[in-house]
């Protein structure tokens, strides 16, 4: 059984996702812990109603994004985790943590990447850009994080229609819900050592589901 962290900085009903998945065996694993960089998250309130250890860690008392990271790697240590979940997580990772957990740590972008992703591309920001630029289909990527914001191997990506009367709210909605079947059916696939992941020529990394 894998031991999975959830990292958060909002509502957590990606979060809710993976607790229910495991709840009802669908994902092979545990989440283990629950971790936020924001007090207020309502992620922290699901994660106690679970019983799930919980931590806020602030930003402004560790001062630095290293020495944040170092405190998030302890309880990662801590809690012997394997695979590290970005569940709306609204920090950058430092490289050092990123290396120590290679190809172990999941994001979840509401677009349809590498379209409408990296720096500035988050919450409705991101619905508004896709309606702005008239986009047809948006939808939501699941990948593996690297050093890049929003760029790292894609693992599972689904679609969904924009409509003319869409707002970034509606749209926004619109694409929480198959997030909501997406993230979970990664965390599953990874849960079972499912995802190969092969270096090919141009040095992109692909993954596929085996
Ligand atoms: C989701 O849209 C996710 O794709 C993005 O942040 C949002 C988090 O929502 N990275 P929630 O906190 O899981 O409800």
């Amino acid at each position: 059984m894998k031991k999975i962290a959830v990292l958060i900085s909002g509502s957590g009903s990606n979060l809710q996702a993976i607790i229910d998945n495991t709840s009802n065996g669908f994902i092979q694993g545990k989440v283990s812990v629950v971790i936020s960089n924001k007090k207020d998250a309502y992620g922290l309130e699901r994660a106690k109603n679970h019983h799930i250890p919980n931590y806020f860690i602030s930003f402004k008392e560790a001062g630095t994004a290293e020495k944040y990271d170092a405190q998030i790697l302890q309880l990662l240590e801590k809690y012997e985790i394997d695979c590290v979940v970005l569940a709306g997580y609204l920090r950058i990772l430092t490289p050092k943590f990123i290396a120590q957990y290679e190809n172990r740590i999941i994001n979840i972008h509401p677009s349809l990447l590498p379209s409408f992703g990296g720096h500035g591309f988050y919450g409705e920001k991101v619905h508004e850009a896709v309606l702005e630029y008239g986009a047809k289909v948006s939808g939501a990527t699941v990948h593996f994080v690297d050093n890049g914001t929003d760029t790292g191997p894609i693992i599972l990506q689904d679609t969904v229609y924009v409509a003319n009367e869409d707002t970034p709210k509606t749209l926004q909605q619109r694409i929480l819900r198959i997030e909501h079947q997406l993230l979970p059916l990664a965390v599953k696939m990874y849960c079972e050592n499912k995802i190969k992941i092969t270096k090919i020529e141009s040095k992109r990394t692909k993954v596929e589901i085996v």
